[in-house]
């Protein structure tokens, strides 16, 4: 940007809403010791880093639909002494993973909150679902919601009333981040479908998800302070340093989109953001998810991302977990920033009671408005025996666990696991139609990843005999059985009497001439099992496959010229082996869930046709891939852990296309047993024909999800697909959008805005409309700090992938 625009810049930022407050709706009180705060210094456009002070926290209205259920919420906190209101708001020590205080007199349960975001982890007797990553490849609504739907059901048998997920923080700004998994895809657009979905589903069974981690939350390094021997510390979390327009175009639209879905509760996260904890940030508390996205739940912090009590109560976070101040907040002592201390600060005048009682609206309006004042099941005490968080030496008190141990919860959840993992996993490669298996007679199976569980069904460890169906950490789930590929594919090939041959032992494989290892004839095909394992806590230190798979690889293709690769992956594997002729297939599982070879021996075998796809770029080298995690500093500074996201907007896809960079397989890529192909021209007509398109959306109140014009579709996209193959199958089209000229620097080529699913019979034709919202067609204007349609002609893509586009059409929006 020339500086004679800087400067004009400057001049109009001084007034923008933002700045002054003024638009996020905020009525609380001015009395509780904070002032308007002008942060002009951090105003200066391109300039990050720093964050603006936003406060007061905005008051919850119940505003769009749980009007109802505050007014229950109300009546309740009526009836409520200031303790039980402070302690309503912080963790204590108890049977789920974080628990808050029953309030008996009132008949008040107390909450269970639960990990995580694919199963009930502190449980038995309950399922372990496909991983986010997994079920984003489906790219289907319908899946994404039928998942969300079973694991609110299992929490809510299981007696958790909050589910801690889903996630779209890390949304994959870089493959290595070790929690990719947990979340959906490398894109905000189908990372904001996926919690959309994901939320309704949890919800509409009666529990309240949790979206998480708010926000930036990009890489495990250094995702928490460092503290000295003394509790000291010596280097804070490391900071994402993110700009205006990339928060609200990357980082924040998913939330946004969790808002809008009605989102009870919001995960703050342990990283610093533009200088700031995460969980006392106000501007990203106060003023974008209560103020500009008009959130009307609670934020609760991240296990220990509570840094203090009054700075972070009037930036907005509302409930402290797990409630602890032991070792630096990780352990729920019962001793939290907040409770006791949130009386005594009323009593002295330093917290005004009114945000005490938001606080508590907060938290209780999604309870009523759920209906979970009604019949809701009691904490199964199994939970508390196998909660290693706070186990019961910890508690302060008892917690009367009457019901039901070990209920099993799993009901048909299996069935639904399977399809789920089949409709997601990727075919990357298929040549000469080396797939569907055409019942083979002599399979040869190796690789350490085909096998059965050798570690435990409660992995938390990059264990090296067994199938890998779920990454490590807190977003992990404890399997009561998994079908490997091995036990599957001697099921399935025992129907045609064929010979299955086994090697697994992957070092033996990587070092050894193949055809040595006593098998008599090449045999028809040669499954190859690869893993790669991730976890929280710690980034991915490569993104090849583990355990020496590519050399695995190559071993066997040096022997059987049909080798067919299957990987079970956190997500992104560099492939070197995807050119060679012998690997004549390969199929991406992802983090199946308990299903694992069943669903792979469904999409190998061809009773589902495979229909997911990649929800982000397979690179030809790992050194092709920008913003990586800040993994080292080499200063002693505090402050000096930063991480600039100074790529802005260009990640993954985006940038990949603006660089012009070729890669393996692109985003949005997946084969499938038959093709498809567009047919005739797309169409575009205006929603609203009578009604010419704004720059800017009417200023209307807002509501949850922010200003509704947002939401409102302005075009509707038409194009026609055949299947022009033999096999009816599943397709995905998808819709990309390059944005006019005129829009400001930096914009990405081309932005996913709308994809479908569906399943086509060969020759038959299926219409498809994409709905085209007016946030889809704007972008961030940090000058004016709004949405606004650029001037121009977009162009209107539509094909199978960010790559594979078939059909075109301009769109100037403003003249339409
Ligand atoms: C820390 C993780 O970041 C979060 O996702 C999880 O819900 C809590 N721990 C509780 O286990």
């Amino acid at each position: 940007m020339s500086s004679a625009l800087l400067g004009l810049t400057l001049s109009i930022l001084v007034q923008v809403p933002w700045v002054s407050g003024q638009n996020f709706g905020g009525s609380g009180s001015t009395t509780d010791g904070f002032s308007w705060v002008q942060p002009l210094n951090t105003t200066i456009l391109g300039q990050y880093g720093h964050s603006p002070a936003v406060y007061p926290a905005p008051l919850t209205t119940g505003k769009g639909g749980w009007e109802e259920a505050l007014a229950k919420a109300n009546a309740f906190l009526m009836q409520m002494t200031l303790d039980e209101k402070a302690n309503f708001t912080t963790g204590q020590p108890g049977p789920c993973v974080g628990n808050t205080l029953p309030i008996e007199r009132l008949g008040f349960p107390g909450l269970c909150l639960q990990d995580g975001p694919l199963a009930i982890r502190v449980a038995d007797y309950s399922s372990v679902f496909p991983a986010g990553v997994t079920i984003a490849s489906s790219w289907d609504r319908n899946l994404i919601y039928e998942r969300g739907f079973a694991m609110g059901q299992e929490f809510r048998a299981k007696g958790a009333q909050v589910l801690l997920g889903p996630v779209s923080g890390p949304l994959g700004r870089s493959g290595y981040a070790g929690r990719n998994w947990e979340g959906f895809a490398a894109d905000p657009y189908l990372t904001g479908v996926a919690m959309e979905k994901s939320i309704l589903g949890i919800q509409d069974a009666g529990v309240q998800a949790t979206a998480k981690h708010y926000i930036g939350n990009e890489q495990e390094t250094q995702r928490n302070p460092t503290y000295n021997d003394e509790g000291i510390i010596t280097f804070e979390a490391v900071s994402a340093n993110i700009d205006d327009r990339t928060i609200h175009e990357l980082y924040l639209w998913p939330f946004a989109n969790a808002v809008r879905a009605g989102v009870s509760s919001v995960m703050c996260s342990y990283n610093r953001l533009n200088g700031s904890q995460a969980c006392q940030n106000s501007k990203a508390q106060n003023g974008l998810l209560k103020g500009e996205l008009g959130f009307q739940g609670y934020i609760q912090s991240d296990w220990g991302g509570t840094h203090s009590g009054i700075a972070s109560v009037k930036s907005g976070l509302d409930m402290d977990m797990p409630g602890g101040l032991g070792n630096y907040g990780l352990i729920n002592d019962g001793h939290s920033y907040f409770g006791g201390n949130l009386s005594i600060a009323v009593n002295n005048g330093t917290l005004n009671e009114s945000r005490l009682d938001d606080m508590v609206l907060r938290i209780l309006t999604p309870y009523f408005f759920l209906g979970q004042d009604k019949d809701f099941p009691s904490v199964d005490p199994s939970c508390a025996d196998l909660n290693t968080f706070s186990p019961r030496s910890t508690w302060l008190r008892e917690w009367n666990l009457t019901g039901e141990r070990s209920r099993d919860v799993r009901a048909n959840h299996g069935a639904l696991i399977r399809k789920q993992a089949a409709s997601s996993m990727v075919l990357l490669k298929n040549e000469g139609n080396a797939l569907p298996l055409k019942a083979p007679k002599s399979i040869a199976i190796f690789g350490n990843a085909a096998g059965d569980d050798t570690q435990g069904f409660y992995n938390q460890v990059n264990f090296e005999y067994g199938s890998l169906s779920v990454g490590g950490g807190s977003g992990t789930g404890r399997l009561t059985y998994m079908v490997s590929p091995l036990e599957a594919i001697k099921t399935r090939a025992a129907k045609d009497n064929a010979l299955v041959q086994q090697w697994l032992n992957n070092t033996l494989i990587a070092t050894t001439d193949v055809s040595t290892l006593s098998i008599p004839d090449t045999p028809d095909v040669c499954l190859v099992f690869l893993k790669t394992w991730a976890e929280e806590g710690a980034d991915r230190a490569s993104l090849d496959v583990d355990w020496d798979g590519n050399n695995v690889v190559e071993s066997v293709t040096g022997f059987c010229n049909n080798t067919i690769v299957v990987t079970q992956s956190s997500g992104i594997n560099i492939l070197p082996f995807a050119d060679n002729a012998n690997v004549t297939a390969i199929l991406a599982a992802h983090y199946t869930g308990q299903e694992a070879g069943n669903s792979i021996v469904d999409v190998l075998y061809g009773d589902v046709n495979p229909s997911g796809k990649l929800p982000y770029t397979i690179a030809l080298d790992s050194n092709d891939y920008n913003a990586p995690p800040t993994t080292a500093i080499n200063t002693t500074g505090i402050e000096d852990w930063q991480s600039w996201f100074d790529e802005k907007l260009e990640i993954d896809y985006r940038y990949f296309d603006a660089h012009n960079i070729s890669v393996r397989y692109e985003f949005g890529y997946g084969l499938s047993y038959t093709t498809f192909a567009i047919t005739g021209n797309i169409t575009i007509k205006a929603a609203n024909a009578n009604a010419r398109v704004t720059a800017l959306p009417e200023d209307l109140p807002v509501v949850p999800g922010g200003n509704p014009a947002l939401w409102e579709t302005l075009f509707e996209v038409c194009a026609t697909v055949i299947n022009n193959g033999s096999t009816t199958g599943e397709t995905v089209p998808q819709l990309y959008l390059t944005f006019p000229n005129s829009t400001p620097a930096g914009t990405p080529p081309k932005q996913l805005r709308g994809f479908d699913k569906f399943s086509v019979t060969p020759g038959q034709t299926r219409d498809v409309t994409f709905a085209l919202q007016r946030r889809d067609i704007s972008y961030w204007d940090v000058v004016l700090q709004q949405w606004r349609i650029p001037e121009g002609d977009f162009t209107v893509f539509v094909g199978f992938s960010s790559r594979d586009l078939r059909a075109a059409v301009t769109l100037n929006a403003l003249s339409a």
